[in-house]
C-alpha cells in the first residue's frame, strides 16, 4: 500500500499547530505557534483573543508545515482537523480552514477528536505499539483513565467529576502567585520544595475506585494560604507547589495501578499536557517499572497541544474509511468515542 500523507490541524485551545504525518507514525513536519506569551499578560486563555490570533497565524502555519514535510498540497491523502473539544472560537478557525483547504484541493476532510489525538502520540513516538492498552489522558480540560481498546474504541474507567489535573494545577498556581500557565511553573519550583512538607489529601470518589476529583485539594491549597495569611506566617511555595503536585500524582498513579491490576495489562501508557511533568513521569516509571509494566510516555512536545498527534488519529480513522463533509463543525463538548 501507498504512504499515507495527511495534513493535521490542531486551533482547540491558544496553540496553532499543524503538521504532516505519515501513515500515523511519523511527523514529518510539527508546527507549533503558541499564544502563551500573549494569554500570560490576562492570567489565563482569553477565548476570544485565541480565535483572532488563530485566525492571523494559521495561514503561515500550514503552509510552514508543508514546506518542512517537503510536501505540497496536491501530495497529501486528506486534511485532518480536530472539531472538538475545546473553545467553539477557537475550534471554528481550524475546522473552516481545513474546510476550505480540503474543498480547495479536493481532498477527503477528516474530523478529529482532540483528546484521541493525544492518545495517538504515543503511536507517533512507539511505532510498536499497537491496542489494546490502557491509558492516563490529564490535560487542562480532561482527566480520564481509559482503555484502548482499538484504534479509535475507548472503554472509559474513570474520569475526574470535578477539575482536570490541568485545571489544579493552572488555578493552583495563580493562588500562589506564579501566574498562566501553572502546570510548568509549578514542576520547575517543586524542584526546590519538600513534597513532604505539607499534608494535602488525597480524594476518593463514593462508588466509583477510578474517578478522580481534584476540587478538594484545590481548595485545601487555598485554605493554607489563607490560614498562614491569617496568622501572618511566611508561605513557603515550593514546599506548597511540591506538596501539591505530589498529591495529584499519588492519586494518578494510585488508581492508574488499580485499573492496571485489575485488567492484568502489562502494559501502560499516559498522555495529554500534565503528563509533560517531569514528576508525574518519573513517578509513572518507578510504579510501572515495579511491577514489570511497560511504560509508554511520549515526549513533553508531543504531550501538550500539536497537530502530529491529530495526524496520527486521523489516519486510523481514514484507513477505516471515516470521511466528513463540509458540514463539519465545531463541537465544543464532544466525548472521547463520539463519532458525529
Ligand atoms: O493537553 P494540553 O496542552 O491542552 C489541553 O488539551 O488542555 O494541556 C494543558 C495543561 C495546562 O493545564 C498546563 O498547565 C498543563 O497541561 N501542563 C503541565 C505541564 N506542562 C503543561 N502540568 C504540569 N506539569 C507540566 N510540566
Ligand atoms: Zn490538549
Amino acid at each position: 500500500m501507498n504512504d499515507i500523507k495527511i495534513l493535521a490541524i490542531e486551533s482547540s485551545c491558544d496553540e496553532t499547530a499543524a503538521a504532516v504525518v505519515v501513515n500515523g507514525r511519523e511527523a514529518l513536519s510539527n508546527v507549533i505557534s503558541s499564544q502563551i506569551d500573549i494569554h500570560t499578560l490576562y492570567g489565563g486563555v482569553v477565548p476570544e483573543i485565541a480565535s483572532r490570533k488563530h485566525t492571523e497565524r494559521i495561514n503561515r502555519v500550514v503552509d510552514k508545515a508543508l514546506k518542512d514535510a517537503g510536501v505540497t498540497l496536491d501530495e497529501v491523502d486528506a486534511v485532518a482537523v480536530t472539531y472538538g473539544p475545546g473553545l467553539v472560537g477557537a475550534l471554528l478557525v481550524g475546522v473552516s480552514f481545513a474546510k476550505g483547504l480540503a474543498f480547495a484541493a479536493g481532498k477527503p476532510l477528516i474530523g478529529v477528536h482532540h483528546i484521541e489525538g493525544h492518545i495517538c502520540a504515543n503511536f507517533l513516538q512507539f511505532k510498536e505499539l499497537v491496542p489494546p492498552f490502557p491509558c492516563l489522558i490529564v490535560s487542562g480540560g480532561h482527566t480520564t483513565l481509559t482503555r484502548v481498546k482499538d484504534y479509535g474504541e475507548y472503554e472509559i474507567l474513570g474520569r475526574s467529576c470535578d477539575d482536570s489535573a490541568g485545571e489544579a494545577f493552572d488555578k493552583v498556581a495563580r493562588a500562589i502567585g506564579l501566574g498562566y500557565p501553572g502546570g510548568p511553573k509549578i514542576d520547575a519550583l517543586s524542584n526546590e520544595g519538600d513534597a513532604e512538607a505539607i499534608a494535602f489529601p488525597r480524594a476518593k470518589v463514593d462508588g466509583s475506585e477510578f474517578d478522580f476529583s481534584f476540587s478538594g485539594l484545590k481548595s485545601a491549597v487555598l485554605n493554607y494560604l489563607n490560614s498562614c495569611a491569617l496568622k501572618k506566617e511566611e508561605v513557603n511555595t515550593a514546599d506548597v507547589a511540591a506538596s501539591f503536585q505530589k498529591a495529584v500524582v499519588d492519586v494518578l498513579v494510585e488508581h492508574s495501578m488499580l485499573a492496571l491490576e485489575k485488567g492484568g495489562e502489562k502494559r501502560f501508557a499516559i498522555a495529554g499536557g500534565v503528563a509533560a511533568n517531569r514528576h508525574l513521569r518519573a513517578a509513572f516509571e518507578k510504579a510501572c517499572s515495579e511491577r514489570g509494566v511497560e511504560f509508554y510516555c511520549p515526549p513533553p512536545v508531543l504531550c501538550t497541544d500539536n497537530a502530529a498527534m491529530i495526524g496520527s488519529a486521523a489516519y486510523f480513522e481514514y484507513i477505516k474509511g471515516v470521511r466528513h463533509g463540509l458540514d463539519l463543525n465545531a463541537m465544543p463538548a464532544l466525548r472521547l468515542g463520539e463519532r458525529i
